[in-house]
């Protein structure tokens, strides 16, 4: 089990942080950690913990270890009865599989929002092990449901903007990460980071897949045998191009950003 909490990326320049930083080592001794969770459950959905298993498999090429990645998923996609291709998950047509090696940090109903927000404080009441550090970079990508003012979890009820506001501060506050990057698939996701939800002093950049006001969407939903979607398409779009990028191919968030919005 991955300790404490989370990321990633080696900051660039301001809040760039590339993708391709993946790849670089952290010039200050800092940890990079990234916390991957998949809000939903079912057949249905395969695509959020597809996206989900594929984020780790992204975070694996990029240097990190598993004590510093937390995953929690609830794990009812490879052995599903209806997934044609058993212990299998993939997150695009004819693609890898992306479950191969994805770590059993939190599964079932230990996806919940509580769970969720002592990884992300790092709370040793709830995990063995140290939190992250000032020096450390942290990354958290979810992925599945929403609607304004919330994203869903596959149990324990709904985790809310303010709840998720406050852990971020808190998280701040404690001198817990020196940078943080959100990344948030769901319906009408903008809503978890308008307005003071999101302070500009906190050291935390976020990137949803919609605004506050409209959906966000699945894609590769057309592969025979599947009867299902296998990817969602902001997630695709990081992803793919994390995929693509070499080492030592840095990418600042913005040109991310762009690149991103534009395939979305
Ligand atoms: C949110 O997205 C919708 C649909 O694309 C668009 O019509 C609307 O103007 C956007 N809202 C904002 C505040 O950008």
């Amino acid at each position: 089990m991955a300790m404490g909490v989370l990321l990633l990326m080696h900051l660039q320049v301001g809040l760039g942080l590339g993708n391709g930083g993946l790849w670089l080592p952290t010039e200050n001794g800092g940890t990079k950690w990234a916390l991957l969770i998949a809000g939903s459950k079912g057949y249905e959905n395969y695509r959020h913990q597809a996206d989900v298993c594929h984020a780790y498999q992204i975070m694996k090429k990029g240097g990190l270890k598993d004590q510093n990645i937390v995953v929690m998923m609830y794990d009812d996609i490879a052995y599903n009865p209806e997934n044609p291709h058993k212990g299998v998950i993939i997150n695009k047509p004819n693609g890898p599989n992306v479950y191969t090696g994805v770590p059993k940090d939190y599964n079932g109903n230990d996806v919940n929002k509580n769970n969720f927000l002592a990884v992300l404080l790092g709370k040793k009441s709830a995990l063995t092990g140290a939190g992250s550090g000032p020096n450390d970079h942290i990354f958290v990508y979810y992925s599945d449901h929403g609607s304004p003012g919330y994203v869903c979890m596959p149990s324990g009820g709904n985790l809310h903007a303010n709840d998720l506001s406050q852990a971020l501060k808190n998280k701040n506050a404690a001198g817990a990460y020196k940078n943080l990057v959100v990344y948030v698939e769901a319906c009408e996701s903008g809503s978890m980071f308008e307005g003071q939800l999101l302070p500009s002093n906190i050291g935390v950049y976020a990137m949803t897949a919609s605004n506050a006001t409209e959906n966000s969407w699945a894609t590769y939903c057309d592969t025979p045998e599947y009867n299902t979607c296998l990817g969602d398409l902001f997630s695709v779009a990081w992803m793919e191009d994390a995929d693509a990028r070499r080492p030592g191919d840095p990418e600042t968030l913005g040109q991310l950003y762009d690149i991103v919005a534009k395939r979305t």
